[in-house]
């Protein structure tokens, strides 16, 4: 979770670990012994103006019920009034950014910040300039306030019915990754090709809003693996190579 300096001093990662049962529309009350709209206060922002407590939501379905769940408490139990940014950002830069009120990762330029706080950030994907951005400013970015409560881990999912069908028809073994060397075994055609996917569920690797093509995080990924067949060597190291990634799945 990510919370802005200028927000009220209270850490919300205890309710939202806490009331994961908690859903509502903000209209009604969900709470027993809830703060009613009327003796709900504002936060003041670093002019003085009174405000809301506005929260970042990421694009993603996880991050509204989370933020969802974090506004109620914060209405209901804390008493503060509270709203979510319209815009839905896809990455940690653009709500690291908004949080802090810089306008770019340099910071020379800022406006008055008037967002307060994002969940579901996850930070270990985040790349590095998110990382550079948060020790460069450490007054101006936001804090990391740490887990929520639970971890989420990415990986490469190969059917069950397809790795026992490979391995009857060949006795090859899609659940090993030295299997995927064309020089023996051609795996692909076990799956389906580039055309028959939906193109509306990729993202291009070249797309800036990819972590793809964030050299110094593309440069680990060449050291470990070695792939440079899947790399692209560009100025300072590598970015991924090749066309299509998937947007989510
Ligand atoms: C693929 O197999 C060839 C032939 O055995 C081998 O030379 C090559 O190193 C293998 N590639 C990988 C990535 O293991």
């Amino acid at each position: 979770m990510l919370r802005s300096h200028a927000s009220a001093r209270t850490s919300l990662k205890k309710w939202c670990a806490a009331l994961l049962f908690v859903l509502g529309t903000s209209a009604e009350l969900c709470l027993p012994d809830a703060i009613p709209e009327g003796e709900r206060q504002n936060v003041l922002d670093s002019a003085g103006r009174e405000i809301p407590i506005k929260f970042i939501v990421f694009d993603w379905h996880a991050a509204e019920v989370l933020s969802s769940i974090a506004k109620i408490m914060v209405e209901e139990a804390l008493g503060y009034h509270a709203v979510f940014d319209e815009h839905r950002p896809f990455t940690v830069m653009d709500v690291a950014l908004k949080l802090s009120g810089c306008l770019d990762s340099t910071c020379n330029d800022m406006q008055i910040s008037d967002s307060h706080v994002a969940l579901d950030c996850w930070l270990g994907s985040a790349g590095t300039d998110t990382d550079t951005f948060m020790q460069q400013h450490p007054g101006k970015a936001p804090e990391d306030l740490g887990s929520i409560g639970y971890e989420g881990e990415e990986a490469l999912v190969v059917a069950g019915k397809l790795v026992d069908e490979a391995y009857e028809h060949s006795g090859f073994a899609l659940d090993f990754y030295r299997s995927y060397n064309q020089s023996h075994y051609s795996a692909r055609k076990h799956f389906d090709g580039i055309a028959d996917l939906p193109r509306e569920d990729f993202l291009r690797c070249d797309d800036p809003v990819a972590i793809f093509v964030d050299t110094p995080y593309m440069n680990d990924y060449a050291r470990w693996s070695g792939d440079t067949d899947g790399l692209l060597a560009v100025e300072g190291g590598y970015n991924a190579a090749g066309l299509l990634l998937p947007t989510s799945v």
